[in-house]
């Protein structure tokens, strides 16, 4: 398989950590390449033609800033044949509203662009009343809850990554 750039912010706590989990999980498969959203450049980005991105919801159903600072740049890119999965950190009890936004509003800007959204799971085992990220009964990529799931991120980590094994190219 192709190296994969899995594309996150350094400077966030949970993010990071997932992403260094995905990380561990795709060695021994593909190469993989760290980057951070912060200090991207659009040529870095488009580079890959397996990418991970990963983002929390901020700000009541928002992209963090460091990814809003990015969409820009992926607005002016042509993704077709890019494939592409996310990973998205949210808060369902806290926010059921607006559950794993960010990574919906991601997934649909990457769309739009041209990118296959490879990674998606069933949204069955989440307790939110609404999300951007849903799909059916599916969420358009990987749904972590640290704050009242946590327990399960290293099994849903797992599985997802071995899904991704399959839908990359
Ligand atoms: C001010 C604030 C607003 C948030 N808004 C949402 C939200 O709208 N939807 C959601 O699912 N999670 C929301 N969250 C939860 C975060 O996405 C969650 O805690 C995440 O794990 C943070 O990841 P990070 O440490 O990488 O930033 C919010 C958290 C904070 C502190």
């Amino acid at each position: 398989m192709k190296k994969i750039g899995i594309v996150y912010s350094f400077n966030t706590n949970k993010t990071s950590k997932i992403a260094k989990r995905i990380a561990d999980a795709v060695e021994g498969t593909a190469k993989v390449e760290m980057i951070n959203v912060e200090e991207i450049t659009a040529e870095q980005f488009q580079k890959f033609d397996n990418l991970i991105c990963g983002t929390a919801t901020w700000f009541d159903g928002e992209l963090p800033n460091h990814w809003d600072e990015f969409v820009p740049d992926i607005e002016d890119m042509d993704l077709k044949g890019k494939n592409i999965a996310i990973f998205g950190l949210g808060d369902q009890k806290g926010y059921p509203e607006n559950f794993l936004d960010g990574m919906g509003i991601l997934a649909e800007i990457l769309e739009a662009q041209g990118a296959r959204i490879v990674g998606f799971t069933s949204n069955e085992g989440y307790n939110y009343e609404s999300s951007r990220a849903e799909k059916g009964d599916q969420f358009c990529g990987l749904g972590i809850d640290y704050e009242s799931q946590g327990s399960k991120n290293k099994e849903r980590v797992n599985a997802w990554v071995k899904k991704l094994k399959m839908e990359f190219k």
